[in-house]
């Protein structure tokens, strides 16, 4: 299984949801082998899992930087790739690498998700640039529809996510879903990745803080109902 994380708009929560899912307790409760798949030059989880010490890795969850491969050849190390894990994860690269990736994972995936803003700016951006290529995808395999949704990102902690599910829904043409879970704008997930540790292992480390503590919580309890409903959207 393939669930890929796209948006051409850089800063919208990709990296973050990938990597978070990648290391979550629903997803490793469920899956015998997670691949973790870079594909973006920038590097960020290349950057972040090089901290990680051998130790702490745990064996389920493993990273692959994929690069400099045309369309073809990423489709074949997919495909090999998708031998070795149960599912795979794939941190797609925004504009400024050029479309290609954005096809590739909108049409070898599961389910497609796309980490969105309630920002005219991220509205735009989607219209203008990934609809079309959605739309593309759509003319060759009407069935892909039922894999492409929304993931609501940096949502005000306060906001009630049936609005946001209500918002996208609304503006969105039919063949975009929208989770009704939403990834809230937190501090914890600017934070927690520093020395490469996950979500848990940094809980780990503010043990004593209560404050962070419950902080940190909110966020895995955010990233672990993200998992959750992942998983009824996945065949
Ligand atoms: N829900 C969130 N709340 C607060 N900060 C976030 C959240 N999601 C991501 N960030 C931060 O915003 C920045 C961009 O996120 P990132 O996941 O790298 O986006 P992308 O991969 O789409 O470019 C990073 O510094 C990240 O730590
Ligand atoms: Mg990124």
């Amino acid at each position: 299984m393939i669930i890929s994380f796209l948006q051409t708009k850089g800063g919208t929560g990709k990296t973050t949801l990938a990597k978070c899912l990648a290391f979550s307790r629903t997803f490793r409760d469920s899956f015998d082998s997670i691949g973790l798949v870079e594909l973006d030059p920038q590097g960020s989880i290349q950057a972040w899992h090089s901290q990680r010490d051998n130790g702490r890795r745990p064996h389920k969850v493993g990273f692959v930087s994929l690069l400099d491969s045309s369309p073809e050849v990423l489709k074949e190390k997919l495909e090999y790739l998708s031998g070795m894990y149960q599912v795979l994860l794939l941190d797609i690269p925004g504009e400024s690498t050029g479309k290609l990736t954005t096809r590739l994972g909108a049409s070898v995936s599961d389910l497609v998700l796309i980490p969105m803003r309630t920002s005219t700016n991220d509205e735009q951006s989607f219209s203008d640039h990934i609809l079309p290529i959605l739309e593309k995808v759509l003319a060759i395999d009407p069935e892909k529809g039922k894999t492409f949704h929304i993931v609501p990102t940096f949502v005000h902690p306060q906001a009630n996510p049936e609005n946001i599910h209500a918002y996208f829904t609304e503006i969105m043409p039919d063949t975009i879903g929208c989770l009704n879970s939403c990834l809230p704008s937190r501090s914890v997930f600017e934070n927690f990745s520093r020395e490469g540790a996950t979500l848990s292992e940094y809980a780990a480390s503010v043990k004593k803080n209560a404050r962070h503590t419950s902080q940190v919580h909110r966020a895995i309890d955010d990233i672990e109902r993200i998992a959750k409903e992942i998983l009824t959207l996945t065949p």
